[in-house]
């Protein structure tokens, strides 16, 4: 059943759960995902991101996604993730998209409230949500990151986390659904074990009168870490590099190394059996089942 991720947060905050919002540039990321919450009997997020366009375009997978979601046995959000223009927001919109986020995070401060802004008029006018990013989540240089490239000395910087007040203000100014914000994680592979600061996601929460908070870079973080960061106020968590990852070794060991032949279609099921597999253990532990 297609639902907007405004409710679906809505819903986590009341559970004090996160929604897990996973990344899906092919069918086999789309039909892992959707058969694990199936199988969990648990809300998800599919999301396209701007930056998966040579993957995918979202004039290819955005409609299947929307009716991947109408058919599924749960509730499922299709969001467009780091949405970078205007034109690519309002083409997620047209395709049916429930939400949207617009990322001017490397943009100055008062220019990402004012695009923001306007951003939030056009699409809560079609009653699609909107999540926006303050603070800078930068990419390990490994792996799939999306946006800016971090260099070392960026990982773990606090000068480039979230802002607590600005927060606040931010959320008033632009009337946004949802924030991503900045404590520690990276997207992509980690070089490092990730050292999050819980204290500001409390900080943050309490100052924006518990607003629905974002945390972005979230595959590839330890179970204990899932835990903290949403007892501290996370309530969608972004996840993809970690099942990507887990489909490419599954694709390597189960099939690669065995025989000499492979149909396509051996590797394209191994693919999404592990990605489901990898799916299945986050979405237990973000919604408490585990
Ligand atoms: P990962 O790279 O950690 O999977 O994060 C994905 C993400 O944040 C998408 O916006």
């Amino acid at each position: 059943m297609l639902v907007t991720v405004k409710d679906l947060l809505m819903d986590a905050k009341k559970r004090q759960r996160a929604v897990g919002a996973f990344n899906v540039p092919n069918l086999e990321s789309l039909r892992g995902v959707i058969q694990a919450a199936e199988e969990l009997d648990v809300p998800v997020i599919i999301q396209h991101a701007e930056v998966h366009e040579h993957l995918i375009s979202i004039e290819e997978i955005g409609p299947v996604m929307v009716e991947f979601a109408k058919q599924a046995k749960v509730p499922v959000a299709v969001h467009l993730d780091h949405g970078a223009s205007l034109e690519e927001c309002v083409k997620a919109i047209r395709l049916g998209f429930t939400s949207i986020m617009y990322d001017a995070s490397l943009k100055d401060y008062d220019t990402n409230v004012k695009e923001t802004a306007e951003l939030v008029k056009i699409a809560h006018s079609v009653g699609v949500s909107v999540e926006a990013e303050l603070g800078e989540m930068t990419n390990s240089a490994i792996g799939s990151g999306e946006g800016r490239l971090s260099k070392a000395s960026d990982f773990g910087n606090a000068d480039l986390f979230t802002n607590p007040q600005q927060a606040c203000e931010f959320i008033e100014k632009t009337k946004v659904d949802s924030l991503a914000v900045s404590f520690g994680t990276v997207h992509g592979k980690y070089m490092m074990e990730p050292n999050l600061d819980f204290e500001r996601i409390k900080a943050i929460r309490t100052a924006t009168n518990e607003a629905a908070l974002v945390m972005h870079g979230g595959s590839g973080v330890s179970e204990a870490d899932y835990k903290k960061a949403i007892a501290a106020g996370i309530r969608k968590i972004n996840y993809y590099t970690y099942m990507n990852l887990a489909a490419g070794k599954a694709v390597k060991k189960e099939c690669l190394t065995q025989k000499d032949e492979y149909f396509f279609d051996e590797l394209s099921l191994a693919a999404t059996n592990a990605i489901k597999e990898n799916v299945t253990g986050a979405l237990k532990i973000f919604n408490g089942l585990d």
